[in-house]
């Protein structure tokens, strides 16, 4: 399955993705975490993408397209789930054009649809447990009460400034690569708003109903 989840900051993708990656074994290409790899082991692209995230910004195209352009390569250009790219339409173009020269076409672009207010209350509660990556909130998902409060991270990224500038550069630059993608692919938009679990279940039918390959096998 090659499946994109997209939509705006804090819309659950990270969440979602993780739970699709277990049911259909698929790998995780989050580009916002292989950032947060990178700076973490100071290589020279980390470096470069940190002053871009910590305000909120894109990180360059060139960089990001490389980047995503070795995970894919990486795992023979299948069975995995791209997270947060592309986000510009010069990335969805260089998205397309090296699918469709391996010959690996999408099977679905499922866009997930929170509004603004929902996404400042979700991102600015929102801690990651930095040995398993899981991702909590501290009201609609609290972490386990026996994990350590020092494995929980806080996103430099998730403070007012930074989240106000990263919901306008998606207006600005990501949201209009739903026309795109409603033409050049298999596209759903779903409500991203509920339990956890229910949203799951609108992307299980969404996958359905576009004829996802791998999708039979499910229940
Ligand atoms: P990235 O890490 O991709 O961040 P993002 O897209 O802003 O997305 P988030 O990780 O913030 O949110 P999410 O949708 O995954 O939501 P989550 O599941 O965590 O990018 C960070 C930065 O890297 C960018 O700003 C940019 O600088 C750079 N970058 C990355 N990709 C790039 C690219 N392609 N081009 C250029 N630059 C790039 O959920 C959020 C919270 O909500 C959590 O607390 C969760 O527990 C909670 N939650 C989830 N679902 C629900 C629910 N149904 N109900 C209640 N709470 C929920």
């Amino acid at each position: 399955m090659r499946l994109i989840l997209f939509g705006p900051p804090g819309a659950g993708k990270g969440t979602q993705a993780r739970q699709l990656v277990e049911r259909f074994h698929l790998k995780q290409i989050s580009t916002g975490d292989l950032f947060r790899a990178a700076l973490r082991d100071e290589t020279p692209v980390g470096l470069e993408a940190k002053g871009y995230m910590d305000r909120g910004e894109l990180v360059p195209d060139s960089v990001v397209n490389k980047m995503v352009e070795e995970a894919l390569g990486a795992i023979g250009n299948d069975h995995y789930i791209l997270d947060g790219f592309p986000r510009t339409t010069e990335q969805a173009r260089w998205l397309l054009g090296y699918l469709d020269e391996h010959d690996a076409p999408l099977d679905a672009v499922i866009s997930l649809k929170v509004d603004p207010e929902l996404i400042v209350q979700r991102l600015s509660r929102r801690r990651t447990d930095k040995e398993t990556g899981a991702i909590y909130h501290l009201d609609f998902n609290p972490p386990p009460a026996d994990l350590p409060a020092d494995r929980l991270v806080h996103r430099s990224d998730d403070q007012p400034d930074a989240i106000r500038t990263r919901l306008g550069v998606y207006e600005a630059d990501t949201r209009p690569l739903a026309a795109i993608f409603e033409q050049e692919a298999r596209f759903a938009e779903i409500d991203g708003v509920g339990e956890i679990d229910e949203v799951q279940g609108r992307i299980m039918d969404a996958l359905r109903t576009l004829g996802a390959r791998g999708i039979e096998a499910t229940s």
